[in-house]
This record gives structure tokens, C-alpha cells and sequence, in this order.
């Protein structure tokens, strides 16, 4: 990014990525149950106001194609952004099963886990700028959501240890964490700094599942040249990736705030898992995604 480059989120406008990862699990929606990569029917709510939207979901077959153009535009990032919501939806089913009952989701962005599970607590942190626009779009659709607690934090300039009194979160409570398509958008210093508070105020046996975005992304050497452009383009709309990880590195980072590994899963594992018989998303690989326990 170049520095004349306004920071989006900094300037008060809602993230754009957020924007396009809802616009996706929308237009997935559309396709047949047993082809559906995510299991999203509230996606639609934040992709409507583009004027587009309409036509890539005019049928199944259009949503298909759609899907198809965009992972080729998006470098290869549909597999991701699609399947590590299943993932989740797998993480918070176990965690349900073991008794957790306590949900923080950070930068949440449009993400409708909470309107999916209304009988569980959720806090939702995220960007001022994107809260704001999220909150917008449910009261305008009359939706309700109860049961989620919505704190507007910069994680670049905020504590969660601040911000999570014990007025919001209970820390006696095993929580589960889902911090999904972020830490690659944070300086290595806020990742620390949440990762840190993140231990320091959930119960031990708490779970944390998060994704990292490999070095060559963010450093330009990519192998796909389709990947690089993204980069380029997310840089230009004023939200850089800027933080790079590596399975050891994130590992590493994890462990020494207080985490042991579960479970680490490249975008191919995800697809292999939860992409079904025939996957329309391409199998790029250049992101992974970690459970990890609070020892
Ligand atoms: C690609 S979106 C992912 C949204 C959602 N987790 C998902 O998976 O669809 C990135 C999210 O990170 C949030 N974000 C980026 N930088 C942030 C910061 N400094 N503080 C808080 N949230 C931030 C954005 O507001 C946005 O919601």
C-alpha cells in the first residue's frame, strides 16, 4: 500500500473484506444444500445492498458461476472464507457437547453465528466502523439478537483485557473464541497483545480456533499470481494484510501465551473435510487455521 493510502477502518468506513466474505457466504446460500460449501441463510442481510447481489443469485446455476468468477478474482480465498465457518460450526458444536456455553467472536464482521445459536451467550468485538454498519443493517431488518453482547474495539489501539470487564464476560467460564480472517490485517504487536489478554481472561479448557495468512502473501512471493493481485487489491482499499505466519510460527505464538495445540488444518485439509463430494472452489493453498486449548 502506498502511504497516500487511507487505513478504511480508520477513517470510519466498515471493512470492505467483511463486505465480500458476507457477499460470499450469501451467494452460497443459494446453491443446492448438498453443494453448499457454508451454512449461512443470514448472509443475504449484508450483501442486499449491493446492487449486484441480485444477479449472481438469480438462480442456483448464476450463483455457481458467480462463485466460480469470484474465487478466480479473489485469488483462490473462496475454500477459506467458506469452510472455516463450517469448521466452526463444528469447533462450537463440540464445544456445546463439553459444556461451554460462553462465545467471543473477534472481528466478527457479518458473521451470524449468534442469530444460529440464540440460546448461547456470544460477545462480539470488532472495528467501531464495521460494528456500527452491522448493527445498522439488523435493526433495519427488525432482527433482534439478545444474546450477543457487541463491544466496538480497535484491536490496534485497545486491550481486551480492558474492555472484557466482568460486567460483559465472565472469566470464570470456559469460553470458546473464533477470531476468523483478522490476525492477517493486525501488526505483530496487537496479534500478541490479544492473544495475551485472550489467555489471560478465559478459563482454563477454553478454546480458541484462529486463521493465519502465510509470509509470502503479505511479502509479495506468493506462487499464485492470482493471490498476489488480491493482496494488491485489498492494499488499495485500505485494508493491508500485514501480518504473516507460518504453522510453527503461529504454534509458537500460541503456546507461549498459554495455548496447547488441538488441531491445525491447511485450506486443502478443509476442503477434504468439509468440502463435500465435488467442491466448486479451487484448492489454492497460502492460509491455516488452529484450535488451540487454554491450558
Ligand atoms: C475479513 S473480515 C472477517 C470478518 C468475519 N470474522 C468473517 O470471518 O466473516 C475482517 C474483520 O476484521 C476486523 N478488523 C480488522 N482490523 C481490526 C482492528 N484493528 N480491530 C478490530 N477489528 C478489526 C474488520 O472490522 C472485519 O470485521
Amino acid at each position: 500500500m502506498t502511504t497516500s493510502t487511507p487505513r478504511r477502518l480508520q477513517s470510519g468506513k466498515a471493512s470492505s473484506t467483511a463486505g465480500l466474505t458476507a457477499m460470499m457466504r450469501a451467494v452460497d446460500a443459494r446453491l443446492a444444500v448438498d453443494q453448499r460449501l457454508a451454512d449461512d441463510r443470514y448472509a443475504h442481510l449484508y450483501a442486499a445492498f449491493n446492487p449486484r447481489f441480485k444477479h449472481y443469485v438469480r438462480s442456483a446455476a448464476t450463483a455457481k458461476l458467480s462463485l466460480k468468477l469470484f474465487d478466480r478474482l479473489f485469488g483462490g480465498f473462496l475454500a477459506e472464507i467458506l469452510l472455516r465457518s463450517r469448521h466452526f460450526d463444528r469447533v462450537l458444536a463440540d464445544a456445546r457437547n463439553d459444556g461451554i456455553d460462553q462465545v467471543l467472536l473477534l472481528g466478527a464482521g457479518y458473521d451470524s453465528t449468534p442469530m444460529r445459536h440464540p440460546d448461547l451467550r456470544f460477545v462480539e468485538i470488532d472495528h467501531p466502523a464495521t460494528q456500527r454498519a452491522k448493527r445498522a443493517v439488523l435493526a433495519k431488518s427488525g432482527i433482534t439478537t439478545d444474546n450477543v453482547t457487541y463491544l466496538p474495539v480497535d484491536l490496534e489501539t485497545e486491550r481486551l483485557a480492558a474492555v472484557l470487564t466482568p460486567e460483559v464476560f465472565d472469566r470464570g467460564r470456559r469460553t470458546l473464541v473464533g477470531w476468523h480472517g483478522v490476525t492477517f490485517f493486525l501488526e505483530g504487536d496487537a496479534f500478541q497483545h490479544a492473544l495475551a489478554d485472550i489467555a489471560a481472561i478465559c478459563a482454563p479448557g477454553s478454546r480458541l480456533v484462529f486463521d493465519y495468512m502465510d509470509r509470502s502473501v503479505i511479502d509479495g512471493t506468493n506462487e499464485y499470481r492470482s493471490v498476489r493481485t488480491a493482496a494488491r487489491l485489498v492494499a488499495r482499499r485500505g485494508e493491508p494484510y500485514r501480518l504473516g505466519m507460518d504453522q510453527q510460527s503461529a504454534t509458537r505464538a500460541a503456546e507461549a501465551a498459554g495455548f496447547r495445540c488441538l488441531e491445525h488444518l491447511r485450506v486443502t485439509d478443509l476442503i477434504d473435510r468439509f468440502g463435500g463430494a465435488r467442491p466448486y472452489c479451487s484448492r489454492k493453498d497460502f492460509m491455516g487455521v488452529l484450535t488451540v486449548e487454554r491450558a
